[in-house]
């Protein structure tokens, strides 16, 4: 089964508790939210007191996506205010199994981040200390991009690998963010990836609602 994650990026601010609920009503099971910190990325995003805002606008699982330098010292903020999942760039702390230890110490789940350029070896050294990996399929900094499509043969390599040597007993699940639309997902699906993020195909759309029941019903008609 596959989850739809929307990104607040590409939602309009103006009425951000209307545009969740309009996404959860579609069928949303995440809602995602991009930090970016002007430094890892070039973008400068959301803090802590968003995640606190879209807490109190929702009770579906906020996955908190850290695009930020020194991630440690951030961490139990944003737990604080409220994620669920936290998931971190490799490149962006000197100590990653600390960095992921801490995340869960501060209740959430571990999320692991790859770049499209960035190994996957991560994962194999990693798979102790995480929940699940988000694949980038775009290079972050930006909603909008169009999906890179090296990511797809990396992806099926996530897969065979979580596969092979996952931890016995616990599913770490596979996240895909960036270029996500209709005419994709049904293809990265079948792939091996179960939670989309979706900014522009959602939040860029007139109606939400009816876009994220259009990502489920393409993403969910390719049999494998
Ligand atoms: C990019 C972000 C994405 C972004 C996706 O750095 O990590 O989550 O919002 O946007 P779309 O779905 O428009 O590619
Ligand atoms: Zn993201």
């Amino acid at each position: 089964m596959i989850e739809i994650a929307p990104s607040i990026l590409s939602a309009d601010f103006t009425r951000l508790g209307e545009q969740i609920a309009a996404a959860a009503a579609g069928g949303a099971a995440i809602i995602h939210v991009d930090v970016m910190d002007g430094h890892f990325v070039p973008n400068i995003t959301i803090g802590p007191f968003i995640v606190e805002a879209v807490r109190r606008a929702t009770t579906l699982p906020i996955d908190t996506h850290l695009m930020i330098e020194n991630p440690d010292q951030y961490i139990p903020a944003f737990a604080k205010a409220g994620a669920t999942m936290i998931s971190i760039h490799p490149e962006t702390t000197y100590h990653l199994h600390r960095s992921l230890t801490l995340i869960r110490q501060s209740g959430c789940q571990a999320g692991l981040v790859l770049n499209p350029a960035t190994p996957l070896g991560y994962v194999e050294e990693a798979v102790e200390e995480i929940d699940y990996v988000l694949l980038m399929s775009v290079n972050p900094g930006f909603g909008g991009q169009r999906f890179i499509p090296g990511a797809l043969g990396k992806l099926r390599r996530l897969r065979a690998l979580l596969d092979a040597a996952g931890p016995a007993g616990r599913r770490i699940r596979i996240e895909i963010d960036g270029g996500i639309v209709p005419d994709n997902i049904g293809e990265v699906a079948a792939a091996g990836a179960e939670i989309f993020v979706a900014g522009s195909s959602v939040f860029g759309q007139p109606d939400p609602a009816a876009a994220v029941r259009e990502l489920l019903r393409r993403g969910s008609s390719i049999t494998i």
